[in-house]
C-alpha cells in the first residue's frame, strides 16, 4: 500500500482522476469500479474535462440502494448519470450497478459477481471512505471474506449520506446492494481517495491500525497495488 500525500483537496482530487485517466488511456477496454459519494463528485468533473474515452471501457459501480430504483435522483444509478456517463462516450450496454430494486438480492448479489467474472474481474476499482470505515457498503464487522450481498446500514452511515435525502437520515435507505470485501479486495489495483478532518481518523485507522472487520477499510492493507490519495486534512492523523 502506498500513501501519496496532497497538499490540498484540489490536488488529491486531479492526481485520482489522472491515474483513472492514464490507465484508460494504456487500456482502453479497461474494466474500471466506480464508487459514489461526494469526494467523488470532482474526480468525474475531472474526467469528464480530460476528454478520455470511455467507449470501450466496462465499469461496475461499488453499491446501491435497496429500494430506489434507477430513475430515482437519490439512486446511485441516477448519480453516476448526473457525474459521469451522461457526460462521456460510455456505450450503457458497459455499465453495470447491483440491482437494488430485485426482487431476490442474493439472486441479484450473485449475478453482479457472475458479471464482473464474465468481464475478466475489475481492472482497477476506484475507492472512497465512510466515517464507519466503510468501503463500498461494508459496514463494521463485514466479513473480509465477502462477497456481493446486502447489507444494512449503521446510523453513522445514513447520518453521514443524508445530506442527500434533504438532510433526514430516516429517508435514507435502510439497506444497500454491495460488492463485499473479498470482491474489492479480487481486483488488480486499488485507489481510495480521501479528503478532509472528518475522515482523518478513519482513514489513520485504515491504513495504521490493525486489520480487522470493525474497519472494513484497513483490508485494502492486504493488497498489494494499491494506492491511498489523501489531502492535507484526511493524512492529519498519521
Ligand atoms: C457512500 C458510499 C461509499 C463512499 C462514501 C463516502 O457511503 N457507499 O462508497 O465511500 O459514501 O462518501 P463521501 O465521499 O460523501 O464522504
Amino acid at each position: 500500500m502506498e500513501i501519496v500525500p496532497a497538499p490540498t483537496r484540489d490536488a488529491a482530487v486531479a492526481l485520482t482522476a489522472k491515474l483513472i485517466e492514464s490507465r484508460l488511456r494504456d487500456k482502453p477496454n479497461l474494466v474500471l469500479g466506480l464508487a459514489t459519494g461526494r469526494t467523488m463528485e470532482e474526480v468525474y468533473a475531472r474526467l469528464v474535462a480530460s476528454g478520455v474515452s470511455f467507449a470501450r471501457c466496462t465499469t461496475f459501480n461499488l453499491d446501491e440502494y435497496v429500494g430506489l430504483p434507477p430513475e430515482d435522483p437519490n439512486s446511485y444509478a441516477a448519480y453516476m448519470r448526473h457525474h459521469l456517463f451522461d457526460h462521456v462516450d460510455i456505450d450503457p450496454a458497459r455499465i453495470n450497478l447491483p440491482d437494488g430494486m430485485a426482487d431476490d438480492l442474493s439472486v441479484a448479489a450473485a449475478d453482479y459477481e457472475r458479471r464482473i467474472a464474465g468481464a475478466g474481474g475489475i481492472d482497477l476499482q476506484l475507492l472512497g471512505i465512510g466515517e464507519a470505515g466503510h468501503i463500498g457498503f461494508n459496514e463494521p464487522l463485514s466479513a473480509l471474506r465477502s462477497r456481493t450481498r446486502d447489507k444494512i446500514l449503521t446510523p453513522v452511515t445514513r447520518a453521514q449520506n443524508a445530506g442527500m435525502f434533504g438532510g433526514d437520515p430516516d429517508a435514507v435507505p435502510k439497506r444497500a446492494l454491495t460488492m463485499g470485501v473479498e470482491t474489492i479486495l479480487e481486483s488488480r489495483e486499488l485507489v481510495l481517495l480521501a479528503s478532509g478532518r472528518a475522515k482523518a481518523s478513519v482513514v489513520a485507522k485504515a491504513v495504521e491500525g490493525p486489520l480487522t472487520a470493525r474497519i472494513s477499510a484497513s483490508a485494502i492493507q492486504l493488497h498489494t497495488h494499491c494506492k491511498v490519495i489523501l489531502d492535507d486534512e484526511a493524512a492529519s492523523d498519521l
